[in-house]
């Protein structure tokens, strides 16, 4: 018998709804290893050389102070050292876009900038999404709606690339998105239910 209500086999025994809203919401779930093939990087790579320098970081609109190794990337910061883990690694290559975030509103692949070049700059991750009261961004509520994501782990990716495509086409076209976005893949690959969430997310954000 199917456990995708009773939450059986869930973290915390949360119901798959939960979960994904988890997800959505901020990408909290914890997952025991990375999705995808390639280095799950949660922390800075081994270094030879350089030493850590401190920075202040703008992130998700508060200042953020953190010692930074010259090569490290703003994926391994966040993740590693500003504990903001609803950024997913994927292939830390700047391939599949599950390490998206917006840098001055532009969604760029945080897995390949090195944390240095963003200092003074505006860099909002999924953590920054909602409203400090739990409300969600409209995005994530078009998302949660439609059950857009199965496993959620490309979630954070899709709504920050969808997010930054919005403040250049507000009122896209379904292949106009699907165009705007293709720099991020999903594994479960049920891209139609990913669109379909994201356009009613985007709906709601013309609504207001
Ligand atoms: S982790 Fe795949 S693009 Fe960054
Ligand atoms: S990777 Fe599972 S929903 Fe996209």
């Amino acid at each position: 018998m199917c456990d995708c209500e009773t939450g059986a086999n869930r973290p915390g025994g949360m119901t798959r709804r939960q979960f994904i809203k988890s997800v959505i919401a901020a990408g909290v779930v914890s997952f025991s290893g990375s999705l995808f093939a390639g280095p799950a990087g949660a922390g800075p790579k081994a270094t030879s050389g350089g030493v850590e320098r401190l920075l202040t970081l703008n992130v998700n609109g508060q200042q953020r102070r953190v010692d930074v190794m010259p090569n490290e990337t703003l994926a391994q910061t966040l993740r590693g050292k500003l504990g903001l883990t609803g950024l997913k690694i994927g292939c830390d290559r700047a391939e599949c876009g599950a390490c998206t975030v917006l840098i001055d509103d532009v969604p760029q692949y945080s897995c390949s900038l090195l944390t240095h070049s963003v200092r003074g700059r505006k860099i909002l991750t999924v953590e920054g999404l909602a409203r400090a009261d739990g409300t969600l961004h409209p995005l994530q509520r078009g998302a949660l709606e439609e059950q857009a994501f199965q496993c959620g782990y490309c979630a954070p990716g899709f709504l920050l690339a969808t997010l930054g495509y919005l403040k250049t086409n507000p009122a896209p076209t379904r292949q106009e998105l699907a165009h705007g976005i293709s720099g991020n893949l999903c594994r479960c690959q049920d891209y139609d239910k990913i669109l379909t969430g994201l356009m009613r997310g985007a709906a709601y954000m013309r609504e207001g």
